[in-house]
């Protein structure tokens, strides 16, 4: 019994040490760690998805699932893909998505600058600056017109929010919502015209 004891004690020591290991190891190679949106931040998010809407919604890192789970519900008639590459957050919303039976929730283990975005209505994202630069670019190749983007913290850098929600968080916390359009494009770009 004695040995039993101690065999399982060192099972799970090193199991929660593997999964220390794995989530630091990831959220330094992904740049940000796998904090879920909180709940005030949610439901804003949330309110800013129309019911009408239809089609694909990504979660751009979708970490332990929670966020994309609320969208599946919230959004019955979409299909909700969440990218993450993050192992133990991947896995635990594999297990989560298990438990909740969401016909519409798929997620996926896989860098999201290596999909293409161009069939999604809406994408929801709580990266970190770099990420949001870099997806700047992303968006502007592949989003069709009409697509939302929403983000929590950070912004899109240069576009122009259609809304912009702050909660009465300790942070302040900022919720952006654009639409893609040719003009976010257009504007970036725009030569300045000669006098
Ligand atoms: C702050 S969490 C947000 C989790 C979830 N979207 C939410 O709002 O609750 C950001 C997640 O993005 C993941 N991530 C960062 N870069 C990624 C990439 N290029 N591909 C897939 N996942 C990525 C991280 O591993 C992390 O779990």
């Amino acid at each position: 019994m004695k040995a039993f004891i101690i065999i399982l004690f060192f099972i799970s020591f090193f199991f929660i040490l593997w999964v220390w290991v794995s989530v630091v190891f990831w959220s330094l190679r992904n740049g940000i760690s796998p904090m879920p949106t909180s709940d005030k931040a949610k439901n804003k998010a949330l309110a800013l998805m129309s019911n009408e809407t239809q089609g694909i919604v990504y979660d751009l890192g979708s970490g332990w699932g929670g966020m994309a789970i609320q969208i599946a519900k919230k959004l019955p008639h979409c299909q909700i893909i969440g990218f993450e590459t993050s192992p133990v957050p991947f896995y635990t919303s594999l297990l989560w998505n298990k438990m909740e039976r969401l016909a519409n929730l798929k997620f996926v283990k896989k860098d999201f600058f290596h999909v293409n975005l161009s069939d999604a209505s809406i994408v929801y994202c709580y990266l970190y600056p770099r990420a949001m630069q870099d997806l700047k670019a992303k968006f502007e190749e592949e989003l069709k017109p009409g697509t939302i983007v929403i983000s929590n913290t950070f912004s899109v850098p240069g576009w122009d929010p259609v809304q912009c929600l702050q909660l009465n968080d300790m942070y302040h916390t900022r919720i952006y919502a654009y639409v893609k359009s040719n003009s976010n494009v257009d504007a970036l770009h725009a030569k300045p015209k000669p006098i």
